[in-house]
């Protein structure tokens, strides 16, 4: 396992973040313990979740039990819990939000607590203060983002600075070969304020796995329920991607997941890439390959294959709501 500095902060990370949001969908409580088991064995010390991931917080701190030190802990506020009257980034449903999640977590502190999703309902400033308060009351140890815009995080940071509050470390983005649109704005953005980068869907959901046809829905798989993974079923131009990068998966022997895993981490912004899976099985093959690089050429050859996923419509959005700050 390799590590790296997250961001400007003083935590070094596991170059692969475990995620957690099949814990308690997918994953039952024991299965839980033992990806944790193994990632931990493998050397991750990071682990991503959310309040809103069902049980996930639950079956990660109770897992966790006794080891807790061993590892960096990340998730996320935006449900609704204080009532229909206050915003979901207001001060009344982060604190109490924040005190559900360090419950649940079994812990005292956790190391990066995120916005899930921008809250237009909310001044910024109380947003930012509420962080801040939480930061010096020990509760949260550095704060981040997910799925905001670069605007909205650069008006973040900027006003965080001029307040002096609490500084915005890290952005959490959907980001894989198929999902590139990231590159346009978000990635200078992070670059320019040094956040450090989590990309999420990887494996694009499970697409970049090879296991879908086209047209096809596959029984028992994320597409399934997943709308975006259904339309991409239907996507000529997404299977014509993959079908160039299964030979070079196998030139280089490994599968084309794997292949997905190692051109993320060839690429310098990306901090730590959030590895997700349904079943124990899916995440050892990544820590197999963690050590690996992969050479300037190929990162080369699979950016050409793929070029026409950085322009299309912009997907790193709010994804619910929120679009002006
Ligand atoms: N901030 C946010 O808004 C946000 C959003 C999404 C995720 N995240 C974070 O990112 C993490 C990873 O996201 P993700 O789950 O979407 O990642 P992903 O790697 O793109 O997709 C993982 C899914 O792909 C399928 N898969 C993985 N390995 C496989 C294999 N070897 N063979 C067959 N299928 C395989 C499984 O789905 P099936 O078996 O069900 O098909 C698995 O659940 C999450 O746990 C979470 O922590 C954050």
């Amino acid at each position: 396992m390799q590590y790296v500095r997250f961001g400007n902060t003083d935590m070094t990370v596991s170059r692969l973040c475990l995620g957690g949001m099949m814990f308690s969908r997918k994953i039952d409580a024991d299965g839980t313990r033992r990806v944790i088991d193994e990632a931990l064995d493998c050397g991750v010390n990071f682990i991503d979740t959310a309040e809103t991931y069902t049980d996930s917080e639950d079956y990660i701190g109770r897992a966790l039990a006794g080891r807790r030190e061993k590892v960096f802990l990340a998730t996320k506020v935006y449900t609704r819990r204080a009532g229909e009257q206050v915003g979901r980034n207001s001060r009344a449903n982060i604190e109490l939000s924040l005190d559900r999640s360090l419950g649940q977590l079994r812990t005292d502190r956790i190391d990066l607590y995120q916005l899930h999703h921008p809250d237009a309902e909310t001044p910024l400033d109380e947003t930012l203060e509420t962080l801040d308060r939480a930061i010096r009351s020990g509760k949260v140890r550095h704060v981040g983002v997910t799925n905001h815009y670069a605007w909205q995080c650069a008006t973040m940071i900027e006003r965080a600075r001029a307040r002096g509050f609490g500084a915005i470390v890290s952005i959490q983005c959907r980001c894989n070969i198929l999902d590139r649109a990231v590159e346009m704005e978000t990635v200078p953005m992070a670059q320019r304020f040094g956040l450090a980068m989590m990309p999420y869907a990887p494996l694009c959901g499970g697409m970049l796995t090879g296991k879908y046809e086209r047209g096809g829905i596959n029984r028992g798989n994320r597409a399934e329920n997943d709308t975006k993974l259904q339309s991409l079923l239907t996507s000529d131009a997404a299977f014509d991607v993959i079908d160039q990068l299964r030979p070079i998966a196998a030139e280089h022997d490994v599968t084309l997941a794997q292949l997905a895993m190692l051109w993320l981490l060839a690429k310098p912004f990306v901090t730590t890439p959030i590895l997700g899976g349904s079943k124990l099985e899916h995440f050892r093959p990544m820590y197999e390959i963690a050590d690996r690089v992969m050479s300037g050429d190929v990162v080369k050859r699979i950016d050409e294959i793929s070029s026409g996923f950085v322009h299309r419509r912009f997907e790193n959005q709010p994804v619910k709501e929120g679009a002006r700050l």
